[in-house]
């Protein structure tokens, strides 16, 4: 646990804030955002809970409240195995709902009503239904990115950091990976597969050696391009340019890494560069900066997640003192939706 959480006071709460991020939020904010980190992290012992936070986070509440912090394949661990007696989860829905249907006991919290998701939004059960009737018999590896009754439909779920490893190990000619389009061409590009549109119609011949995808996008990853890159590299030459595996297969070819927001976290830190690039939401960015103040992020800042800027620390505060939005899943709906995710948890 951090020493923020533990400080023993607002005006202790504001110097360790300082410290930490000052380099990367205005003054004026962060007295504001300290008496309510402070507040959060007391209610949060009185109630036995954890607060999970995930990369995108603002860098205020990134860096003052989370017991854990993390990408969506290791938050779902930590999530699986707490014994906290309210799990917090300042992520989005889709995150909040793997906690719950990993650990039913506990009372899970969403500080937002929504938090969507454009991925989670781009598929139904419904849509798999079809797909499975379609293609009997393939395996479906699913995004974490999908509601609980999509998971329920799926034979096993990945994370932006162990697709490419799932779909090696489950030793299918054939998968339908779905519902992102970018994350399931990039994967198919490193396991040597083609991709098929389920409305481009396919014989038994075609589909060999193929993975079947869906057209959903991020709507954050997808306005990243070619040229982003290009212009940083001209007037930065040694920029390291770090993607995460939603982007465009194109944006990801162009540049030097691809992984899950805490591969990126770790490539930054290990790295001798002096100069990165990060196409992946933008306070993710800051994060980094906060924690590497001797490297520079180039910012191309205009481009955050909508859902996971509802995640405030005002409505955090709201959340504990009132347990609510507690995440609730039909019980049938969430043991078929578990498997899927065990599967994952085992494979990976
Ligand atoms: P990670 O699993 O890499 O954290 O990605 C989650 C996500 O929603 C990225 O947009
Ligand atoms: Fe969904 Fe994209 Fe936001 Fe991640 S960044 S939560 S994939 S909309």
């Amino acid at each position: 646990m951090s020493t923020i959480q533990n400080a023993a006071s607002v005006a202790e709460t504001y110097e360790l804030l300082k410290n930490k991020i000052g380099n990367v939020v205005p003054d004026a904010e962060l007295y504001y955002k300290a008496e309510i980190a402070y507040e959060i992290n007391r209610i949060k012992k009185e109630k036995n809970a954890v607060i999970l936070g995930h990369n995108y986070m603002e860098p205020a509440l990134f860096h003052s409240i989370p017991d854990y912090v993390g990408d969506s394949l290791g938050l779902s661990r930590i999530a699986a195995k707490s014994t906290a007696d309210r799990i917090v989860f300042c992520g989005v829905r889709f995150m909040a709902e793997t906690a719950k249907i990993l650990n039913p006991q506990r009372m899970v919290l969403l500080p937002a009503k929504v938090a969507g998701c454009s991925l989670a939004a781009a598929i139904t059960a419904e849509d798999v239904r079809k797909l499975k009737k379609k293609y009997p018999g393939v395996p479906v590896v699913t995004y974490i990115n999908t509601y609980a009754d999509v998971k329920a439909e799926t034979d096993v779920c990945c994370t932006s950091s162990n697709a490419v490893d799932i779909v090696r190990k489950l030793e299918s000619d054939v998968v339908i990976c779905i519902p992102d389009e970018f994350l399931a061409k990039n994967v198919a590009k490193e396991t040597g597969k083609k991709v098929i549109l389920p409305s481009e119609a396919a014989d038994g011949n075609e589909l060999r050696e193929s993975m079947i995808i869906w057209d959903g996008k991020c709507e954050v990853h997808e306005k990243f391009t070619v040229s982003d890159i290009v212009n940083a590299r001209a007037q930065f030459p040694d920029v390291e340019v770090l993607a995460h595996p939603e982007c465009p297969p194109e944006v990801v070819e162009a540049s030097d890494y691809s992984g899950s927001t805490t591969a990126i976290v770790d490539y930054v830190k290990n790295s001798d560069s002096e100069q990165f690039l990060i196409l992946t939401e933008c306070s993710m960015s800051d994060n980094i900066a906060a924690e590497n103040p001797e490297k520079e992020m180039l910012g191309l800042c205009s481009i955050r997640c909508p859902h996971m800027n509802e995640i405030t620390l005002e409505d955090t505060l709201t959340c504990l003192r009132e347990d609510k939005y507690q995440i609730e899943l039909d019980e049938d709906i969430r043991i078929r939706a578990k498997k899927s995710l065990d599967r994952m948890l085992e494979m990976s």
